[in-house]
């Protein structure tokens, strides 16, 4: 933890919210609101979220206490209280006169349109959770969903919330060896898949990379996997095994009761890469969970009864999970679900779907925008300013720092100068937003996250726990338990407290982000204080490329760092040594393509290296550890300048120019 953290240039223009979005907003009215917000939340923080607890959530039995903080830093929220998250997302909506209220629009990525009410969802989640617990699924049992983007990610997901079966969604981009890995750590013995996903106009197979995970651990629990049909491509079939989602559905009753769970009970556990090898399995509670999620949805897009919500992550990552899956449908809202990408049919389908859906608040990622802007400087046609987005009056980002110059261009281009734009700074383990502005209340500064939510005790400090100076960078903590925050580290439970809540930062949880807040108090991301890149807002550890690399039969040892990229924020660079020769050239076009298809498979594509550079050896301190910070500067075109009198092998980098 003895990083520097570089300050920062800080951007000095402010954007007033809109008056507008102040109309509508019910939450939080004015900033003078959210002050008093924080402060009834520092004064009284039982009672604070308590109110929140028993406002926000539908309980079977409520309860007594509100924080455990008997054996820190595993705290429990609600504890003695039992809920149900199904029925808080779903059964609530049949009483509250959103029964026939379109609760999901689907556009599939050839265009397709599929709606589907309130009331059609619950009846298709009861009906297959019966299917499920048929063939003898139960609560506490373990279930992997490895699933395209689809109305029937969303029913599987709240069908196992239904029975108190914990999940893990598997990203489908994920290879089968990071499937059999999920499927083994959390000792799954259901798999609920689909034949195959279409996205930008391919077919992607994922019931085949299920099959191919199965048999790398032939040891595993699994019992089933239901496939759900997308596509009329056949597929390997194992009748004792495997059962299709439709036929598993059907003649089932159109009710099931909900199984009433502790709060504490985990809804589910989500993989996130972290500084070692391993992933780390995030486990999240049901109560705490789902309150924060709702909470967030409120305050940080002023849910409105007639918004239509488009959140365009996948269900694979956190964001998916709260503001999809769930907080949407705990709120009643409409939202769309998209199985493409923004580039097919071309560069246009965001703001093509805004207008024909008439999207009222948008939420994605930097990366995606900064190839829109790519896209829509080459070809004019696709240039927001070509659609209609006049329904939009929220625009969100999330996952990654979002640059000033990037910030400008959603605001004026997409958000029309009018929408609040609300940058969203939290992570796979705090459950839902922590920092961000309030929509037509928080004045905006172009790449700031602005100020922490009501109930968050965020602050940037040093190496002993001690808050910083403005202006000045360093950790970002949080420095009080909230509900949404993650609960362990699945089967690791040392791990989770020596990477959350470190001895020497006096038991704050520590985010890995390094930070800084201005003499106005926004806050500024800066960026991780890990070995965790972020590459298009997803965040991948170097140590699990660097360990997939060096299992190839042709490499020695392997390096892996990352560097800027406009399009992609960070990019993989890998540095090798191969076993035996030395390849001629540091850029071998052969073996350097062999193993980027290497990493795809071990991990999947979306870890694949964008450089590769060849070295004779790595530059090591005397005691053998790696120099990544030379190897850092070396990947982003920097030249050495500091003494490396201490390091070994300093000619292996020193006498290559690498420019990308
Ligand atoms: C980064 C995604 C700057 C950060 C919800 C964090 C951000 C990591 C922002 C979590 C933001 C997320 N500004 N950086 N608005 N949002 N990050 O777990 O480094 O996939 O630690 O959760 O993304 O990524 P994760």
């Amino acid at each position: 933890m003895s990083k520097d953290i570089q300050s920062y240039l800080l951007g000095d223009k402010i954007f007033q919210p809109d008056y507008n979005i102040k109309k509508n907003n019910y939450f939080i009215k004015d900033l003078h609101a959210y002050e008093s917000l924080c402060l009834e939340s520092k004064l009284d923080p039982e009672e604070f979220w308590k109110k929140y607890a028993i406002g926000f959530l539908t309980w079977h039995k409520l309860f007594t206490k509100v924080l455990d903080e008997s054996n820190p830093p595993f705290y429990k929220w609600f504890s003695d209280g039992e809920l149900n998250v199904s029925v808080n997302c779903l059964d609530v909506n049949l009483t509250n006169g959103n029964a026939n209220k379109v609760a999901i629009i689907f556009e599939s990525d050839d265009g397709q349109i599929e709606k589907i009410s309130y009331r059609e969802l619950f009846v298709r989640v009861c009906k297959f959770a019966n299917g499920i617990s048929k063939l003898g699924y139960k609560t506490g049992d373990k279930c992997i969903i490895y699933m395209p983007m689809s109305i029937e990610v969303i029913i599987a997901m709240q069908a196992c919330a239904r029975l108190g079966i914990i999940i893990s969604v598997v990203f489908g981009g994920f290879s089968s060896k990071s499937l059999q890995e999920r499927i083994t750590d959390i000792d799954a013995s259901l798999i609920i898949t689909a034949d195959y996903q279409k996205r930008g106009g391919k077919i992607i197979p994922l019931k085949d990379a299920v099959d191919e995970a199965l048999s790398i651990d032939t040891s595993n629990k699994i019992r089933n996997v239901i496939v759900y049909k997308r596509t009329d491509k056949d597929i390997n079939w194992f009748s004792s095994r495997d059962i299709w989602m439709f036929d598993l559905e059907s003649n089932q009753d159109e009710y099931i009761d909900p199984v009433f769970v502790n709060s504490e009970h985990p809804l589910f556990i989500l993989y996130t890469s972290g500084s070692t090898g391993k992933p780390k399995g995030i486990q999240h509670s049901s109560a705490g969970y789902l309150l924060w999620a709702k909470m967030t949805m409120n305050w940080t897009f002023n849910a409105n009864p007639t918004d239509v919500f488009w959140c365009t992550a996948d269900v694979g990552w956190i964001t998916g999970h709260s503001y999809i899956a769930y907080a949407p449908l705990s709120l009643g809202m409409t939202q769309v679900i998209f199985e493409g990408i923004p580039t097919y049919p071309n560069s246009g389908r965001f703001w093509e779907m805004i207008d024909s859906h008439k999207v009222t608040i948008f939420y994605t990622a930097p990366t995606a925008i900064r190839s829109l802007v790519k896209s829509s400087d080459l070809n004019k046609e696709v240039h927001p300013n070509n659609f209609d987005l006049h329904s939009l009056r929220i625009i969100g980002s999330v996952g990654e720092p979002i640059s000033p110059e990037t910030w400008l261009w959603y605001y004026t281009n997409v958000g029309k100068n009018k929408c609040s734009l609300v940058d969203t700074w939290w992570q796979t383990e705090t459950g839902g937003h922590m920092i961000t502005p309030i929509p037509g209340v928080t004045p905006l500064k172009p790449g700031s996250c602005s100020f922490p939510l009501p109930g968050i005790q965020a602050s940037v400090v040093d190496e002993l726990g001690d808050e910083v100076s403005p202006g000045k960078g360093g950790f970002l903590v949080i420095k009080k338990p909230w509900p949404g925050m993650i609960r362990n580290i699945w089967n690791d439970s040392e791990r989770f407290k020596n990477s959350y809540f470190p001895d020497e930062l006096k038991g704050y949880y520590l985010a890995g982000d390094g930070a800084q807040i201005d003499s106005d108090n926004y806050f500024w991301i800066l960026g991780r204080i890990d070995d965790v890149l972020n590459v298009s807002g997803h965040r991948l550890g170097t140590m699990e490329i660097e360990a997939a690399l060096v299992a190839h039969k042709l490499v020695s040892e392997a390096a892996v760092v990352g560097r800027p990229d406009a399009t992609t924020g960070e990019a993989v660079v890998a540095f090798i040594v191969l076993k035996g020769k030395y390849p001629e050239k540091h850029e071998d076009l052969e073996i350097a393509k062999e193993l980027r298809n290497w990493v795809s498979q071990e991990i999947g594509p979306i870890a694949k290296p964008k450089d590769i550079v060849f070295l004779e050896n790595l530059p090591k301190t005397r005691s053998g550890k790696i120099v990544r910070r030379l190897l850092r500067l070396k990947a982003s075109g920097q030249s050495i300048t500091q003494d490396v009198s201490t390091v070994d092998n300093i000619s292996s980098i020193e006498k290559i120019s690498i420019s990308f």
